[in-house]
Order: structure tokens, then sequence, then C-alpha cells
């Protein structure tokens, strides 16, 4: 089986930049399972329910423009709170993370319930208040019109809906390695990060 690397982290804290670059530095397929959730809070928003929408997802839609707006990143959260929506997408992860070629795959959970197993484990960290700069520059750059203060808000709100909840909260494995980015520019924090995998991937014999 190929290699497995889970990323977990809070919303803006990098893992996504980190976990493309760790992927493309591999050659190994990404997931950002985020993706899974913004998709069925996005058909919630449409008015599905949303465990009807979760068994019904399928991987054309993580492909649909309108999943990184603010609204869908509340909803995702909300949905990701209910127990038989995060078990209706277990087994499309586990199948990802078990591809032959190996995989990348970012989220909450990944490190303690999709991939208690892999073989290297990073949770990005960040500041909420550096957090909520990055993500508001992002806002701004597509056309979203918010303020700092609405951002760090909602970051902050869905940081303790993310770790507060029963099922599968957010929280680094036991043998993760923490990277914290506050401090770090986006290059220094991928080189941080690949170096960390560097260091503790198998050797392909053993792998
Ligand atoms: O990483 P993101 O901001 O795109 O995630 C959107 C929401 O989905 C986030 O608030 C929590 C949830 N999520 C989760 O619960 N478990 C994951 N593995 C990934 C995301």
């Amino acid at each position: 089986m190929g290699l497995t690397i889970a990323v977990d982290g809070p919303a803006a804290s990098g893992k996504g930049t980190i976990s493309r670059a760790i992927a493309a530095r591999f050659g190994l397929a990404h997931l950002d399972t985020g993706l899974l959730y913004r998709a069925v809070g996005r058909r919630m928003l449409d008015g599905e329910e949303p465990l009807v929408a979760a068994r019904a997802l399928r991987a054309e839609d993580l492909d649909a423009e309108d999943l990184r707006g603010p609204d869908v990143a509340e909803a995702a959260s909300k949905v990701a709170a209910l127990g038989e929506v995060r078990a209706a997408l277990v087994d499309f992860q586990r199948a990802f993370a078990a591809r032959a070629g190996g995989a990348v795959l970012d989220g909450r959970d990944i490190g303690t319930v999709i991939c208690p197993d892999a073989p290297v484990k990073l949770f990005v960290t960040a500041s909420a208040e550096v957090r909520a700069e990055r993500r508001h520059k992002e806002l701004l750059a597509r056309g979203h019109d918010t303020r700092l203060e609405e951002v760090l808000a909602d970051i902050r709100a869905r940081d303790t809906r993310d770790a507060g909840r029963a099922d599968a909260p957010m929280r680094a494995a036991e043998d993760a390695v923490l990277i914290d980015t506050s401090g770090m520019g986006i290059d220094e924090a991928v080189a941080r990060a690949i170096a960390e995998v560097e260091a503790r991937r198998p050797e392909p014999d053993d792998a």
C-alpha cells in the first residue's frame, strides 16, 4: 500500500496549501476532506436533508464552484457535527487513503478517526487572529466583501463547534507533529512540513 499522510488543523491554518505541496512533492493524490462537508452543507442550504445529501454525494459534487464561501463554510461546520453524516462519509475517505499510489488527506479527524494508522501525521495550526487575517485577504481577493472582525468571529465560532462536537472532534492525534504557522510565511511552512514528512516516512521497502 502507498504512503498515507494525514494533515489536520483548524480553518485557514495553512493545511490546504501544505497538503497540496506535500502531495506534489511526493507524487501522492490529495483529498481536501472539508470539501465533502462543504458539498453536504451546500445541499442543506438548498433545502436538502443533510444525511440524504451525504449518502448521495458523488466525487463530481466536490468540483462545484461555490463551495468556498463563508455561508457554505458555516453550513459545513454544522452538518459536520452530525454523527450520521460523518459516518456516511467515512468509506469514501478511507478508500481514497488506500489508493495504491498513496495519498494526502487533510481535514479535522484524519489522524484520529479516518486514518489512525497513517505513518505520517501533521497537525497544522496558527493563532485565530493570524488565521482570520489570512482568510479575510482570501475572501476579499475572491470578491467577498467582509470585515476582519466578522471573519475572526466566524473562525472562533467554527473552532468551538469543530473542537467541541461529541463525534470526531478536531484534535491532534497523539503521534502527530505540531506545526504552528503563526509566524511563518507559506514557503517556510511548506518547507517545514516537507522536512517532517522526509524524517518520518517509512523507507519504500517497509512501506
Ligand atoms: O477545512 P474546511 O474549512 O473546508 O472544513 C469545513 C468544515 O468541515 C469545518 O468547519 C469542519 C468540517 N470538517 C470536519 O468536520 N472534518 C473534516 N475531516 C474536514 C472538515
